[in-house]
């Protein structure tokens, strides 16, 4: 029988166990055997990797972050170790692999597959969103949820006092996370590093809604700005509005996967084995414009993700508004 193993690496997100759950299931289906590789590409290394069970992945399906843990790697990026990983999963008879990553876990694979030709399908897994060649990645909408809830949250607290509260969101150096939370949560401000603001223009606007009632402020920044706190002092300087920072962080990477991540990581494991049994090599699979599709590795590595037009115009409409 034909060994398949699925490995996480790279940032943790919801949506990686039920992802698991049906690599396994559909493995069985599929005539395959089924292998974790436990710690990302470091497992791969030292040789973390054991056939799985029905058992291992029951109760697992509402569970954030991932049973198999993940790792970033910095021993992958070298031929010495990654020479160890394929002599690893020669020595076990694995010549298929589930890869559920982020950017550089792509590239990882890429140089891999290059040296030793064993075969991976890519699951695009990461709660920034930012990777090119598709519109979703796994991990997305839960966190979506998890800041949604948490603004609401802040924003019950906001509309009881004369204050403005800045949230900072992940999303490494894009802005998707804080767009979407935004627009969304109808925040009053968003910032991201994918479009210019003016603070001056901005105060014109808040100081006149001031005047027509407004009674406080709801301001997304994207962590790649650094800049919450400096936001903050503006408010209470320029703007006269008591401000609050809240730094969400890590909350945005757990939680228990919504219904849409479930379906999302059914679909894409469901996909990755499909690829891999049919002969595909080297693929990632992806999700655009409500179809799934597959996208050589070359081409999702070949650009930087860049925010759809769409998108931006909409961000900056919120910030003319
Ligand atoms: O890539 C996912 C992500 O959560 C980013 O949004 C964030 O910048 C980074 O990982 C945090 O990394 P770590 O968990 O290593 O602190």
């Amino acid at each position: 029988m034909s060994k398949i193993a699925i490995l996480c690496s790279g940032g943790d997100v919801s949506g990686m166990n039920p992802a698991i759950k049906r690599f396994v299931e559909y493995s069985f289906k599929k005539g395959l055997t089924p292998y974790f590789v436990y710690g990302g590409y470091e497992g791969l290394i030292d040789n973390k990797i054991k056939e799985a069970t029905y058992a291992d992945v029951t109760g697992i399906i509402h569970r954030g972050g991932t049973k198999i843990f993940s790792a970033r790697s910095k021993r992958f990026e070298l031929k010495e170790f990654r020479q160890k990983a394929a002599d690893n999963l020669k020595e076990h008879g694995i010549d298929k692999l589930v890869i559920l990553g982020g950017d550089g876990s792509f590239r990882g694979i890429d140089i891999f597959f290059q040296e030793h030709g064993i075969s991976f399908c890519g699951i695009p897994s990461t709660i920034d969103n930012d990777i090119n060649g598709t519109q979703y990645c796994l991990g997305v909408d839960t966190a979506l949820n998890v800041i949604k809830e948490a603004t609401d949250n802040i924003r019950d607290t906001a509309s009881s006092f004369k204050r403005a509260f800045v949230i900072e969101v992940m999303g490494r150096d894009c802005g998707y996370l804080a767009l979407v939370s935004a627009l969304t949560s109808g925040a009053e401000m968003c910032l991201i590093p994918e479009i210019p603001y003016s603070l001056e223009s901005l105060k014109k606007r808040y100081i006149k809604e001031i005047a027509e009632g407004r009674n406080y402020f709801i301001a997304i920044v994207c962590e790649a700005l650094k800049n919450a706190q400096e936001i903050a002092d503006w408010f209470q300087e320029e703007i006269g509005f008591e401000s609050r920072v809240t730094i969400l962080g890590h909350i945005q990477r757990g939680g228990n996967p919504t219904v849409r991540e479930r379906l999302m990581a059914y679909q894409f494991s469901t996909y990755a084995i499909d690829a891999l049994t049919s002969g595909k090599t080297n693929s990632v699979i992806c999700y655009n414009s409500g179809a799934f599709d597959f996208k050589d590795i070359n081409e999702i590595n070949a650009k930087k993700y860049q925010l759809e037009e769409e998108l931006l115009l909409l961000g900056r409409s919120l910030l003319e508004k």
